[in-house]
């Protein structure tokens, strides 16, 4: 009996992978270490740690979390070449369990760009897949674009790859082009029909396109898939990967009609999703399936009246399942350090006492200026403290005088790369003039893409959170921070962008960064 026949599912995460490739979503080393961690404690089978040959940074990523890892099998990616498979094999060698992932692209859309056809294709995958079997006896082997490529070329290469030695097999919807039935369909119709399709497992890959990619992963486990990849929060290229969250607690809840279980502990969820939302700078929409801030939020008066009377009448899982504890203890200048380190705990945020004094220098100036701190500040305030060691540049004052009438007016100083230097700017409005102002003190190209603001909690007196994504010569950064005042928020969140440019910058001089992903040749 094969793993196709078993109810056991594989989850495969590819945030580190896959959900680094979102514009803007870099982590830095120690952040990738950090959830790789998490990912392993959490019971997640295969963490796909990065592309090793795409820069220096990725490849040392890689071997680091393949040391690292106790229990997950390490898989790091590979176009269908020698010298990416070498590459590969350098970075994810050191793991206990290491497997290499090659893929290549396979619908007619694809082919055309290392302008290939059909029989130098097959002759690729033969040769690379085997390659990679000789370095390591677990490999993945990807057609990309599986959904758009014709049946007969799709069984054919699928077999290639089976006798070359791939020991799984997966199906990527790329463009998320997909739906149920069809996803469905096609995994059993290969595992029917491809010979030695039965030695193998067979994986789902579904991007979110149309909305469709946890729905869509589910309906190939149906068809006999038992690998499901995924990414915490759907984070991913575009409209993001299929949820992890999503398609563990679906097969947790509806046991009773997908009778399949995961490894994983699913009271580890909301923490993982917090720390990923955290580093990558990609929030959590509020009324996201499992993780967003609104999931076990019951606000209209009938709901909390039928919540109150007895929880099942709204609910389907339990917010402890998912991690969510009932924590919503207020916080307040009294609370010390104690009790913030506990109530971090709670939260999932376990702090090194060095990080636990900056959070809590903060939370007491927080807590002069508002009188209760709620569960969605402290997350709020971790979030904005992110990678200040390495920031080269720092507000120290800003001032601003705004009204009825223009120009609005900032006074700011700032501290770079150690020395402080002051400037004033007009704009046309207090945002406005304080990015003048930052502009005129650090002088740069990058361009602002997308500016937003959230209140944290209810109440004027309430914490903004302001995230700005800007790009700067094709590198795509996010800034986050949070404040009571929006346009210190806002002054924040725009030179964390700035810091992380910076990193990127340091990080991607003379590597090969700028490595084509669909390029073969
Ligand atoms: O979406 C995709 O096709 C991929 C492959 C590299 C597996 O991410
Ligand atoms: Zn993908």
């Amino acid at each position: 009996m094969t793993d196709q026949t078993k109810n056991r599912v594989l989850i495969f995460d590819t945030t580190l992978r896959d959900g680094e490739q979102s514009p803007g979503a870099t982590m830095t080393h120690d952040e990738k270490l950090e959830i790789a961690g998490l990912l392993d404690e959490m019971g997640v089978d295969i963490i796909e740690a990065g592309f090793p040959i795409a820069s220096e940074g990725d490849f040392h990523a890689v071997s680091d979390i393949a040391k690292q890892t106790r229990t997950a099998v390490i898989c790091g990616l590979a176009r269908a070449s020698f010298k990416d498979i070498d590459r590969c094999w350098e970075a994810v060698k050191h793991a206990k369990r290491p497997r290499i992932h090659t893929f290549i692209g396979t619908s007619p859309q694809h082919r055309a760009i290392p302008n290939l056809d059909k029989e130098q294709m097959a002759e690729r995958i033969h040769e690379t897949v085997s390659h990679a079997r000789n370095l390591c006896d677990n490999v993945q082997w990807s057609p990309m674009d599986a959904t758009r490529t014709e049946w007969d070329y799709l069984a054919r290469v699928v077999e290639i790859a089976i006798k070359a030695g791939a020991t799984t097999i997966n199906i990527p919807d790329t463009v998320g082009y997909t739906a149920p039935v069809e996803s469905a369909e096609l995994i059993r119709r290969l595992i029917e029909t491809v010979p030695g399709a039965d030695d193998v497992i067979f994986a789902t890959h579904c991007h979110n396109d149309l909305g469709l990619a946890t729905a869509n992963a589910l309906a190939a486990v149906a068809g006999g898939a038992r690998q499901i990849e995924c990414t915490i929060n759907g984070l991913g290229e575009r409209a993001g990967n299929t949820a992890l969250e999503e398609v563990v607690m679906a097969l947790k809840v509806r046991g009773d009609i997908m009778p399949y279980t995961t490894g994983i502990d699913t009271t580890r969820i909301m923490n993982i999703s917090r720390r990923v939302a955290a580093v990558s700078g990609f929030a959590v929409q509020f009324n996201k399936a499992i993780v967003g801030k609104n999931a076990f939020a019951h606000e209209s008066g009938i709901h909390q009246d039928g919540m109150l009377k007895n929880a099942a009448t709204f609910e389907i899982m339990r917010p402890e399942d998912v991690g969510l504890t009932e924590t919503n203890i207020v916080m307040g200048k009294h609370s010390g350090r104690a009790a913030l380190r506990a109530k971090l705990r709670d939260l999932g945020y376990e702090m090194a006492d060095n990080q636990l004094n900056d959070v809590f220098v903060r939370f007491k100036e927080l807590a002069d200026r508002k009188k209760e701190v709620y569960d969605d500040d402290l997350v709020a305030l971790v979030r904005s403290g992110t990678d200040t060691d390495q920031n080269r540049l720092k507000i120290k004052h800003l001032r601003v005088i705004c009204g009825t009438e223009g120009p609005q007016q900032a006074a700011l100083t700032m501290e770079i790369d150690g020395r402080e230097v002051s400037t004033e700017a007009t704009g046309d409005g207090p945002v406005d003039a304080t990015f003048n102002a930052i502009k005129a003190l650090f002088p740069h190209d990058a361009r602002l893409q997308l500016y937003q603001v959230h209140a944290v909690t209810e109440g004027t007196d309430a914490q903004a959170t302001v995230s700005v994504r800007m790009e700067e010569a094709g590198r795509i950064v996010m800034g986050q921070s949070a404040d009571t005042d929006t346009v210190v928020a806002s002054a924040k969140a725009y030179v964390h962008a700035l810091n992380r440019l910076l990193m990127r910058r340091e990080k991607t001089r003379g590597t090969a960064r700028e490595i084509n992903y669909k390029d073969v040749s």
